[in-house]
Formats: structure tokens, C-alpha cells, sequence
């Protein structure tokens, strides 16, 4: 556990994942937290043809929780050695994530050591007991755990005697030292900076200066937590974005694509290696859509299923968000989404019989 809703889980290709239990959703897919950012967020953004002549590539991270998203970026840019400048902003209200996330066992050692550099001077030792914690260790990186074990008598010192900073330096040149040796460490990694923003994004983003080329958008599920899925939010993040950016998400919910397109945005569809569909991608220019939305999506956002959420002062709670929703499918007159569907299928069928 890291407190009494978020608990650690194992997913399928070795990562660590966390999951909710208040808003009872995961943050990451059992598939695999890593193989899903690099999948779902990473893969799509076509790194080499779309941004690798930058100077400077500037990135939004939102809901960065324990940083996946960001991990594989880097990872990926090191490995495509690009060397463009990358500054990446991180927003999360939940500051132990962010504290805890270049430790955990996530698979992406070069970003994790990159992250820490960025990120130790807002570390605080209320994150001590969960990396202690004897359940969690498993969900730490192996040089951590041996960090741990060889110094076990020394940890109660670390809360009274602010040695903090240089327990987690142990720690972090422990393990990037040996990468260094093993010259896994790249010569640029001074390239990468990272600002974290620890708020409610709706607040964050007021904050921001904008041109940003990528952003992230990791949210939990629309309608469990539909705050960072409203119009308003995208009309915010299309005035922060460049002309030439993208924004990628996991979600494939006609609400969110309306209010994308609504903010002005041009909507596509994404798909894994397995051409299976895994997203959404949000773009200003055209030229960033390989895949447009098609006849039944565009049919689907006309429906109810279609209407999205709002919140007019970027302030409203998410239940106030959720009744308003509610309130406003029940007084549309727009098509049902099951009739839709039902139709467009006979429809398809015929076509597909003549
Ligand atoms: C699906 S998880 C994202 C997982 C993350 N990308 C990762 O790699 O670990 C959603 C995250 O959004 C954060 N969150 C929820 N509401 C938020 C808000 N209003 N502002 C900022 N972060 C929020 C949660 O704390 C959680 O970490």
C-alpha cells in the first residue's frame, strides 16, 4: 500500500502498477505499465519524423502519477538518440507518486536516474515508510532493496536527522553509477529538464506558459472522473499547444472526441502494433492524423453518447461535473447511441450482403 486508496499491483510485463480503490480504477493496464506507455502514448507521436529536428522539444505530462508516460519518452529519445533539448512538465496533485516514481520497479533505469536528478530537492521523507514497508519492497528497484537491506539499521535517523538528501544520493549513484561504468548513461542526459507541478491540473495549467509540441493526457476514466476531460479543458490545453503539436490519450470516448473537436482540435484514431484501436490522438494541423475518425465515430459523437462534460471555471467538483452531464443527456433530444449503433450495423451488413 502507499496510503489507505492506492495499492501496488504487478502487472503482465514485470512493472509495477498502482491501483484507486475510492475511484476504483487502475492507473495502469495489466498488460503492462510500461509496454502501455510506450504502446499508447510513445509509439504514436512518431518521434523521428515528427520531432526529432526540434532544437527544443517540450513536453506536457498530465497526470503523471509514478511517470510512466515520461519514463518511456525519455527512454525512447535516448534510444533514438535525438538530441534536441526536452523539457517536460509534470502535472499531479498526488505528490508522493511523483516522489516515489524514479525507485519503482518500472523497467526504465536510464529515465528513472534522469527523473531523480530532476526531482530530489522536492523529495520528503513521508515517502520513507513506503519504500520501507517489508510488502512493498518488491515493487522497488532491485538496487534500492539492496540499498535498504545493507543499511537497515540506519533508517530511523533519516526522519530526525534530515539525512534524506543523502540517503537518496546513495541510492541514486549506487545504481547510476554502475550504469555509468556500463556506459548506459548517455553523454546528453543533461538535455532533459523536468518540472513538476504538484496541484490539481485545472490549476497547474493557469500556470504554464504554453508551446508545448506533446502532450499527455493520462486521466482516470472519463466517467469516473470526468474533471480533466471537459471542453473547457481542451479549449485551455488547444491555446497552450503549438501549431505543430499532438496530443495523444488512451481513451476512445465519443464524449471526449466532441469535446475535442469542439475546442477546435482536429480528432484521430490511434492503433497498437497489432492494429488493434488504443487511443485518440489531438492535433492542430491535419498532417498529424494518419488515422481520421470514420462514418461511425463521427455518427457516435452525434448521439448522447456524444455529449461531453463541462465545467465553465475549470472549479467544479467532479459529482457537480457528473449531475450536470447526467442532467443534460436526459433533456436531449439527440439520437440514442443504441439505435445508432443497431442501425449502423444493419446498414453495414446490407452494404456488405449486396
Ligand atoms: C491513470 S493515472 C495516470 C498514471 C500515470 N500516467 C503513470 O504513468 O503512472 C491518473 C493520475 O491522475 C492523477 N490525478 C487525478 N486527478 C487529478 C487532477 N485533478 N489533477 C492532477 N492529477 C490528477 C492521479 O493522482 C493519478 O496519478
Amino acid at each position: 500500500m502507499i496510503s489507505k486508496d492506492i495499492e501496488f499491483c504487478f502487472t503482465k510485463d514485470g512493472t509495477a502498477g498502482l491501483y484507486n480503490r475510492t475511484v476504483d480504477d487502475v492507473y495502469h493496464s495489466i498488460f503492462g505499465a510500461k509496454t502501455e506507455a510506450v504502446e499508447k502514448f510513445v509509439r504514436p507521436l512518431g518521434l523521428l519524423k515528427n520531432f526529432a529536428h526540434k532544437k527544443e522539444i517540450k513536453v506536457l505530462d498530465i497526470c503523471f502519477g509514478i511517470g510512466y508516460n515520461s519514463k518511456a519518452l525519455i527512454e525512447e529519445i535516448v534510444k533514438l538518440k535525438i538530441n534536441s533539448k526536452v523539457k517536460i512538465d509534470i502535472l499531479e496533485n498526488d505528490r508522493k507518486l511523483v516522489e516515489l516514481s524514479p525507485f519503482i520497479k518500472d523497467n526504465c533505469e536510464i529515465a528513472s536516474a534522469i527523473l531523480f536528478r530532476s526531482l530530489y530537492q522536492i523529495i520528503e521523507p513521508d515517502i520513507l515508510p513506503v519504500i520501507f514497508d517489508k510488502d512493498n519492497q518488491k515493487f522497488f528497484k532491485p538496487a534500492v532493496r539492496r540499498f535498504i537491506r545493507n543499511n537497515k539499521h540506519d533508517h530511523y535517523g533519516l526522519y530526525s536527522c534530515n539525512n534524506l538528501n543523502v540517503f537518496l544520493h546513495n541510492i541514486y549513484y549506487h545504481y547510476v553509477s554502475q550504469r555509468h561504468k556500463k556506459g548506459l548513461i548517455p553523454p546528453n542526459y543533461r538535455h532533459f529538464l523536468i518540472t513538476p507541478y504538484i496541484d490539481d491540473a485545472r490549476k497547474s495549467i493557469l500556470r504554464l506558459s504554453g508551446g508545448y509540441d506533446i502532450v499527455f493526457l493520462d486521466a482516470f476514466t472519463p466517467a469516473k472522473l470526468p474533471t480533466l476531460w471537459s471542453l473547457e479543458f481542451f479549449i485551455k490545453l488547444f491555446e497552450l499547444m503549438n501549431d505543430e503539436s499532438v496530443l495523444v490519450t488512451y481513451s476512445n470516448s465519443a464524449a471526449v472526441r466532441h469535446a475535442m473537436v469542439r475546442a477546435g482540435f482536429f480528432a484521430g484514431k490511434l492503433f497498437d502494433r497489432n492494429n488493434r484501436h488504443c487511443g485518440t490522438v489531438a492535433a492542430k494541423s491535419k498532417r498529424f492524423i494518419e488515422n481520421g475518425l470514420d462514418e461511425f465515430d463521427k455518427g457516435l459523437m452525434e448521439t448522447k453518447a456524444g455529449i461531453f462534460f463541462t465545467d465553465p471555471g475549470l472549479c467544479s467538483s467532479p459529482e457537480e461535473i457528473l449531475a450536470d452531464w447526467n442532467l443534460r443527456k436526459q433533456n436531449s433530444n439527440l439520437r440514442s447511441t443504441s439505435s445508432f449503433i443497431k442501425n449502423y450495423k444493419n446498414k453495414t451488413e446490407e452494404i456488405c450482403t449486396t
